[in-house]
């Protein structure tokens, strides 16, 4: 890690994953020909797109003398910066022209480079590629590919639709993913006549195993108090409904919902934008009310609530945290917390020594609590 990284000002429990595929921006927020300021991890990014619609991401911090390339202009798949008009080509960020070199000045100006970053379009959202932070100095050089690609919903099957939800949250990404994953706040934070009361709360019992990199909660039926169940149970029989929800690092929560031909299934990412700021986005795929008018609406009317119900109770946990309380975290019910700060722990242990990554989870646990 290089002695001026970022890294080392953070607080334990803020630090920023770098090395993976972040969600940076809804795909329909970048229209054609358009350059859009952004952020990931603390850097700064312009996101845009070409008149063809291919989607990329460059440093947003002209190589020369620090320009937002955002504030430039954006022609024929070159972006110009507005303080001396270099031009960079938008996908490698490659400079093509240093317009106040004149004739016998040799400058080569094929080996600068604005940074550029792997950028996929997927799933209704454009993502980008965060690399290991380089030495200072870097960002002169070709950006190097994705050694994966981009996370993907799973489907199954052709015919689908596909709906996002997004809220920006004022604190870390680590007080962000422990509240998505923090299976006892329920009854207390969302509360809904149409969905359940306080009263529902009862004793809970799930199985989890490790997986690469993260945890599953294994195959079950999914609780009866739990919104998408009451939703599916219109189409299949209770006990042939079956849930799957992943965690995995750096951000990802997937759940997979299935009732016979018919299935349910989103990708919720909570991503750091700051240290201290992050947002959640989910992404639901779903073949259930293809016929149905306002299904679509339905289940974003459920979803935004829950989503607007988090937000809100972390807007006001914040106020909290800005004085450094201690935190204790809890068995059974803070135990998915714990595994994503051990999770966490080993990724960085894994980065540092480069040894194997040690998982936290030795083996199937049964965790019990109420909500
Ligand atoms: S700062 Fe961009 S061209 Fe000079
Ligand atoms: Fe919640």
């Amino acid at each position: 890690m290089p002695e001026d990284s970022p890294l080392e000002k953070q607080t334990p429990d803020s630090l920023m994953l770098f090395g993976f595929w972040y969600r940076a921006l809804p795909s329909d927020q970048v229209k054609r020909g358009e350059l859009l300021p952004t952020m990931l991890l603390e850097q700064p990014l312009v996101v845009g797109r070409d008149q063809q619609g291919r989607a990329f991401a460059l440093r947003d911090a002209c190589p020369h003398r620090g320009m937002p390339l955002s504030c430039g202009r954006f022609e024929n798949g070159e972006i110009e910066c507005s303080y001396h008009g270099w031009r960079f080509e938008a996908y490698s960020g490659q400079c093509t022209a240093v317009p106040s070199l004149v004739a016998d000045q040799k400058l080569k100006v094929d080996r600068i480079y604005a940074g550029s970053y792997p950028c996929e379009e997927r799933d209704d959202f454009i993502w980008v590629f965060v690399p290991e932070l380089g030495p200072a100095g870097a960002g002169f050089a070709k950006a190097a590919p994705a050694p994966m690609p981009s996370p993907e919903i799973p489907k199954f099957g052709e015919h689908y639709k596909l709906a996002y939800l997004t809220a920006d949250l004022p604190c870390s990404v680590d007080h962000g993913i422990i509240g998505l994953m923090d299976p006892a706040h329920g009854p207390f934070v969302h509360q809904a006549w149409w969905w359940r009361s306080r009263h529902s709360i009862h004793e809970k019992r799930k199985n989890f195993e490790p997986i690469p990199y993260g945890f599953r909660m294994s195959a079950h039926t999914p609780s009866s108090n739990s919104a998408p169940y009451k939703l599916l149970r219109l189409y299949a029989k209770a006990d042939s409904i079956t849930t799957t929800i992943d965690f995995t690092l750096p951000n990802m929560r997937s759940e997979v919902i299935r009732a016979g031909k018919y299935w349910f299934a989103s990708l919720t990412t909570v991503t750091p934008i700051t240290r201290n700021r992050c947002r959640i986005d989910v992404v639901a795929a779903w073949n259930l009310f293809r016929w149905f008018p306002f299904g679509a609406d339905l289940l974003k009317f459920v979803f935004a609530k829950f989503v607007e119900q988090d937000r809100r109770t972390m807007e006001l946990q914040s106020e909290g945290l800005k004085h450094n309380p201690h935190l204790m975290l809890i068995d059974d019910a803070d135990r998915p917390a714990k595994w994503y700060f051990g999770l966490k722990n080993a990724y960085l242990e894994m980065k540092k020594s480069g040894g194997e990554f040690r998982h936290p989870m030795d083996g199937p646990v049964t965790l019990r609590w109420r909500s």
